[in-house]
């Protein structure tokens, strides 16, 4: 039901939709992405049925990691535009009715931002301490290493001053203090510019790193409340969306517990790690556990939850025979792994395009207890091009159309900001012009089952709860009760057809099943059993009809 309250907690039914202006469509004919070419693709967005979009970072910066080396953060990348095409892209986002929320990365700038070039330049400068300088690095473990492929450190040594700068990235990327008040004060300034611009809140990167102090007397968490004040203060309906891989016990805090005054959604990565390892068992066991093991959340909280995000696909909380299972399913040569633990791979060529798991997976995710978050490009089934080295793999151009570079850009291809994926999954056979003209396509399915799960807020606001499959753990069921309305969602992980009998406990109360995919016609329940027969690899979500209650269709 929509009201007030509803409404101000937007994020709670939202559908976020991730993309990178730079890869999305390139207007100008650089070669690169840009807010025109954006701007003139919203109402593709907005067909879709996406109801907040995610921008990657677009602002300067010398590129060495995808622009999350920022080394301005008032100003865009001249290279995708003017803060005139910001402005217009933010204007046309918001007639079609879809918020907008920007990357925030002030774990560290790039090492060309004036404030760090400044701090460098001497001891006694006014911006020495913006960044953090010791004399001696203290001891430092593997484990603290995020990219173990370039660095060998997080402490780098700077001649010129005869000190060692802390950088838990790339050593371009220098860590800021965020112990310093003045700099703490600077991060609220910038996130007061962008949300006088328009923006609905920020996608926080990195935040157990940013949040880290050397100061003892300063709680890392009463920074994240104070920055939660700051933006609510600024504008009450603005959100914020947290990175934040650690396990469920300490993730809690990060929301603020139940207080609920810290991040207001973060990114559930346990659960999209055991969903892989769900799939590469054929077993739902390792979702049910998760879902399980997850702490409630205050009110106003909610999880995102995701399949493929813009980085590895990171396997890190699994455990060392987890991962290799996952390994072996989905990525087994060495160039389909980053870092030792993560896959850098898209989920179509990972189910070797195998189109009913490729609608199971995304069928399951819609409806997971949170918001969904898709990445550009899953909703026609690209795949990577492993050809790029990294974690760019997956973040190659948009595929339009099946001409020159995809669609994407005029430019000669050796302009391009990348190679585009070629093969199996380039263009030629997986592109949105295609598949807009075919019904039974993936990007159509999409657009279905996305309005649906938009009608079917329970998903996102609901009491949820894992039902009982009379020992099937192959087949995942799960029930969410909000208000007056009480939907069920079945997915079987197995190649093989079920029956699938699904206890509800209170089926008392019901009449009628009615199938919120399909138009089949409504079905009586069996006493307090729900029962299906489901294809290998099947799904349905259905809403329980009360006896008492009126008919929603
Ligand atoms: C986060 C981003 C990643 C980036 C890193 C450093 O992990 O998701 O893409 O490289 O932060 O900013």
């Amino acid at each position: 039901m929509t009201t007030a309250r509803t409404s101000d907690l937007w994020w709670k039914n939202a559908v976020v939709y991730c993309l990178d202006v730079e890869t999305f469509l390139d207007w100008d004919g650089d070669g690169r992405g840009d807010f025109q070419g954006l701007t003139e693709r919203v109402d593709y967005l907005a067909g879709m049925g996406v109801s907040c979009i995610w921008l990657m970072p677009f602002y300067p910066s010398p590129d060495k990691n995808d622009g999350y080396d920022i080394s301005d953060y008032y100003a865009l990348n001249p290279r995708l535009g003017s803060l005139g095409d910001f402005v217009a892209f933010m204007r046309t986002a918001r007639d079609r009715g879809m918020r907008v929320i920007v990357d925030l990365v002030v774990n560290h700038t790039s090492d060309q931002h004036p404030w760090f070039r400044a701090s460098r330049s001497s001891r006694d400068n006014a911006f020495r301490d913006f960044y953090v300088w010791v004399d001696k690095p203290p001891r430092q473990k593997k484990a603290d290493l995020v990219f173990p492929d370039a660095e060998d450190g997080i402490w780098t040594y700077d001649e010129k001053t005869d000190q060692w700068y802390l950088h838990h990235f790339y050593s371009h990327q220098p860590d800021l203090n965020i112990s310093n008040p003045v700099v703490r004060d600077e991060i609220a300034k910038l996130v007061g510019f962008w949300l006088e611009l328009g923006v609905d809140g920020f996608r926080v990167d990195a935040v157990p790193f940013l949040i880290e102090t050397g100061d003892v007397s300063l709680d890392p968490h009463t920074i994240l409340r104070n920055l939660r004040s700051f933006i609510s203060r600024r504008r009450g309906d603005s959100m914020m969306l947290g990175e934040v891989n650690l396990p469920y016990g300490e993730l809690r805090q990060f929301f603020g517990g139940a207080g609920g005054d810290e991040l207001h959604m973060n990114f559930d990565f346990i659960l999209m790690q055991r969903m892989y390892l769900a799939l590469a068992r054929q077993d739902a066991t390792p979702i049910r556990e998760a879902l399980s093991a997850r702490p409630a959340l205050a009110e106003g909280s909610q999880w995102a939850v995701f399949v493929r995000n813009h980085d590895e696909l990171t396997l890190d909380k699994l455990s060392d025979g987890e991962r290799q299972e996952v390994f072996e399913a989905f990525g087994p040569e060495p160039s389909m792994q980053l870092f030792g633990r993560g896959l850098r791979r898209r989920l179509p060529p990972m189910l070797d395009g195998d189109g009913a798991r490729v609608r199971l997976v995304y069928s399951l995710l819609l409806p997971l207890p949170g918001t969904p978050v898709l990445f550009y490009g899953e909703e026609i089934g690209m795949g990577e091009n492993l050809d790029v080295p990294g974690r760019l793999s997956v973040r190659t151009p948009m595929q339009r159309t099946d001409e020159r570079n995809g669609g994407f850009s005029p430019a000669p291809p050796s302009r391009l900001t990348r190679p585009v994926a070629h093969g199996r999954y380039g263009p030629l056979a997986v592109n949105v012009a295609a598949q807009r003209r075919d019904p039974d396509s993936l990007l159509n399915w999409f657009e279905r089952v996305i309005r649906r799960r938009r009608e079917t807020p329970e998903f996102g606001w609901g009491a949820c709860a894992v039902l009982d499959t009379a020992g099937d753990d192959a087949v995942l069921a799960h029930r969410c009760d909000w208000e007056e309305g009480a939907v069920v969602a079945v997915h079987n992980l197995s190649p093989e057809p079920r029956h699938v009998r699904v206890r509800l406990g209170d089926g008392k109360a019901f009449d009628r099943v009615i199938d919120l995919l399909a138009s089949a016609e409504p079905q009586p329940l069996n006493g307090d059993m729900l029962e299906m027969k489901m294809d290998g690899h099947g799904f349905q979500w259905v809403r329980l009809q009360r006896k008492e209650g009126r008919t929603v269709p």
